[in-house]
């Protein structure tokens, strides 16, 4: 594993407390952490004043997009994170051309394969194996990059978007001449800010007479399965954001039944860097078999809630420290999102950030998504909330989705209520494994899971909420969406 972590975070705008010192934030929770890490091994511009709010901010100022962030010379992070703009504002194409000079497509297939390159929206896949996917089938190949940015408790997508457009932009090129194809759908949330400013690079661009393979952005509905690749590929086609059963897979008929390469923003955003400076280059950082680094949001009970870029295989531990450690003892930890799983403490912040690391210990590296929960937080309460929420956001196509999450959230929000018996935890445990692989798409599994994992982790809580409430407050600490709790039917509309 690489062992230097370097951060930056950079949002929202203020990037510290006023009065936030790395002693102050170290000292609440004593006993808390499994191995302290010494300053030396926080590299990059985070030295030991990272906990210094003017120091984070020259830090920051120091981002501007001037140079090249990591030239072939040097490798570690932040890497894509390295040319965000101090001020907020998305990259614009001067600047991204000045920072990183010009693209260079040819060969980037071998680069692919060479990179070892998995995509970031959440299964892991290898880029290569899709690019290879979309070759072998018959058809005119697509590439659509995946900006739905669908996951409520994540932000980096989005964040991705709105900052670094022409990277991600760069990336689906590089995507484009691996699968020789003619065009890019840019799908991306309609969401103030984000939309916007992808249709003003792709127009910036176009006036330049930069791409060679012609892009276009198509807006898509802001809910949580517009984003799974079927739905995107046949709201695309002209339908609704719906997932369609598979196989095929859409690496073989994708929008309109044409081979299409679908890959998440940060995947590009990838392929952009490695285009520039190759594989060996990429690979300096990350782990031998899950090369690279993973922009990750981070949440809960830290100083600030931020986005920030690390290497795959840092810690849970080595991730929060980079947002200014923790606020409060902390109880659990939900890595990866919706369709996350939440870990213990103990065992979350040992775990390294990479799919092979979380998977061992019974995790999933998700969406990139690691939200701290205080030990002064429902755990059952903030999970019952969210299985609500992912209930009201199926697509209503299935029946194991359709009936089994309103019945799986309904269950642990009476236990939550301190209404259940023994009779309603075993009926969840049946319902979360009866309702995995039974979808369309896999949003049913990804619920299961949490709300399995939230049964183990949070076991001694079950008992005290069969016999009234564990005593711990609801705080609202997962940023579930307001409107949804009302249980909305995703992807209806087009
Ligand atoms: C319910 C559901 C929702 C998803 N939402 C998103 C999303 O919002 N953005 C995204 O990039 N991938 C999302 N995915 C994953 C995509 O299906 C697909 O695997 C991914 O975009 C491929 O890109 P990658 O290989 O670069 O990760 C979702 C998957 C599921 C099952
Ligand atoms: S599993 Fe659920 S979300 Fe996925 S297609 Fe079926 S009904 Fe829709």
């Amino acid at each position: 594993m690489t062992a230097p972590t370097s951060h930056r975070r950079y949002w929202p705008e203020d990037p510290l407390p006023s009065d936030a010192t790395g002693e102050w934030v170290r000292e609440q929770v004593p006993g808390q952490r499994s191995a302290p890490i010494p300053a030396g091994e926080i590299t990059g511009e985070w030295p030991t004043g990272m906990w210094d709010r003017r120091a984070a901010q020259a830090a920051v100022a120091a981002a501007a997009p001037t140079a090249v962030p990591d030239g072939p010379g040097t490798a570690g992070v932040p890497r894509l994170l390295a040319a965000v703009r101090p001020d907020g504002r998305a990259v614009s194409l001067a600047e991204h051309q000045q920072a990183y000079g010009p693209l260079r497509t040819a060969g980037a297939g071998r680069l692919i394969t060479e990179s070892g390159l998995r995509g970031r929206g959440g299964a892991g896949f290898p880029v290569e194996a899709k690019v290879r996917a979309v070759r072998a089938a018959r058809g005119k190949p697509l590439v659509v990059v995946n900006g739905a940015a669908g996951d409520p408790l994540g932000e980096k997508d989005a964040f991705l978007m709105s900052r670094l457009p022409h990277l991600i932009l760069d990336g689906a090129q590089v995507a484009a001449a691996a699968v020789e194809a003619r065009q890019v759908l840019v799908s991306v949330v309609q969401r103030p800010g984000v939309l916007e400013v992808m249709e003003r690079a792709v127009a910036e661009r176009r006036r330049a007479r930069l791409d060679e393979v012609p892009m276009k952005v198509v807006g898509v509905p802001d809910r949580y399965v517009t984003g799974e690749s079927s739905a995107t590929a046949q709201h695309l086609s002209g339908g609704p954001a719906l997932p369609t059963f598979h196989p095929p897979h859409t690496a073989e008929r994708g929008v309109k039944g044409r081979p299409t390469l679908v890959q998440n923003v940060e995947t590009m955003a990838n392929l952009a860097l490695l285009a520039r400076y190759g594989p060996a280059w990429f690979r300096r950082v990350g782990v031998p078999e899950e090369p690279g680094s993973l922009v990750l949001t981070v949440q809960g009970a830290v100083a600030q809630p931020a986005v920030i870029e690390v290497p795959v295989g840092v810690t849970v531990e080595q991730a929060l420290s980079g947002v200014g450690w923790l606020t409060e003892p902390v109880g659990a930890v939900l890595v990866g999102g919706c369709a996350g799983r939440w870990l213990s403490a103990p065992v979350a912040l040992a775990t390294p950030l990479s799919h092979a690391g979380l998977a061992a210990a019974g995790g999933t590296l998700g969406a990139g998504i690691v939200i701290a929960l205080p030990e002064r937080a429902c755990g059952l309460d903030e999970t019952a909330r969210l299985a609500r929420y992912l209930s009201g956001q199926s697509a209503g196509q299935c029946g194991a989705c359709l009936n089994g999450l309103p019945a799986i959230a309904g269950a642990l929000t009476a236990l939550a209520g301190g209404k259940g018996d023994r009779t309603v935890v075993g009926r969840l445990h049946r319902w979360c494994s009866s309702v995995a692989g039974r979808g369309a798409c896999n949003h049913p599994d990804g619920t299961a899971g949490l709300v399995a994992s939230a049964l183990e982790v949070f076991a001694e809580d079950v008992e005290r909420h069969l016999s009234g409430w564990c005593g711990r407050p609801l705080r609202g600490v997962l940023p579930v969406p307001e409107t949804e709790r009302r249980g909305r039917r995703a992807g209806a509309s087009r």
